[in-house]
């Protein structure tokens, strides 16, 4: 498995992956759409940073989205981040994680933070967090939606 920066001919294996995973809704996957296109439209200085997993030096299995967290000194956003629903549970969200967190940590990142669902379909995804190192840090009760809420996640690294 390699992990690389996304280029443009990336774009069509990461939609099909967001619009493939059950956990998003169609107007979330309109919103992840519009962070990897100011990334490809501007790789450098768009605030937006997307790495993709590679599998077989050919398919593209996940992906994630982060950045510098606006009006903030030093603390960076994990926007985004999915993998292919087929390939799930082997590793590539983990690969995928661990080598942003690196990321961050090289450009001095201090202190990253993850918004996720409260849903009990995320409690994978929230598990997956907190196995990695990730602290619940709080809870907004209805958020997204009556019975939805936040939940922060944040890494100091
Ligand atoms: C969360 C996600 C990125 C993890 O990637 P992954 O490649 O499945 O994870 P890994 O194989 O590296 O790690 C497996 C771990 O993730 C957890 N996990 C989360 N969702 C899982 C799923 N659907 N299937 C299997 N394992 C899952 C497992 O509990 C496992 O934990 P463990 O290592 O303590 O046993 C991925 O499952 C996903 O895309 N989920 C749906 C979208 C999502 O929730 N994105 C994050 C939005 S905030």
């Amino acid at each position: 498995m390699e992990i690389r920066p996304m280029l443009r001919r990336d774009k069509p294996a990461v939609m099909r992956i967001l619009k493939a995973t059950p956990e998003f809704k169609p107007s979330e996957v309109v919103i992840a759409e519009e962070l990897l296109d100011s990334y490809l439209n501007s790789p450098t200085d768009s605030g937006y940073y997307v790495l993709v997993a590679e599998v077989d030096s050919a398919a593209v299995a996940g992906y994630v989205c982060y950045g510098p967290t606006p009006l903030t000194e030093t603390t960076w956003d994990i926007y985004w981040m999915a993998v292919d629903p087929e390939l799930k549970g082997r590793g590539i969200g983990n690969a995928l994680l661990s080598a942003a967190e690196e990321q961050i940590r090289t450009r001095h990142g201090r202190l990253a933070v993850i918004e996720t669902s409260g849903t009990p379909q995320y409690e994978k995804t929230r598990h997956f967090y907190f196995a990695r190192g990730w602290e619940k840090i709080c809870q907004i009760a209805d958020f997204y939606a009556p019975g939805d809420d936040q939940v922060l996640f944040i890494k100091r690294l």
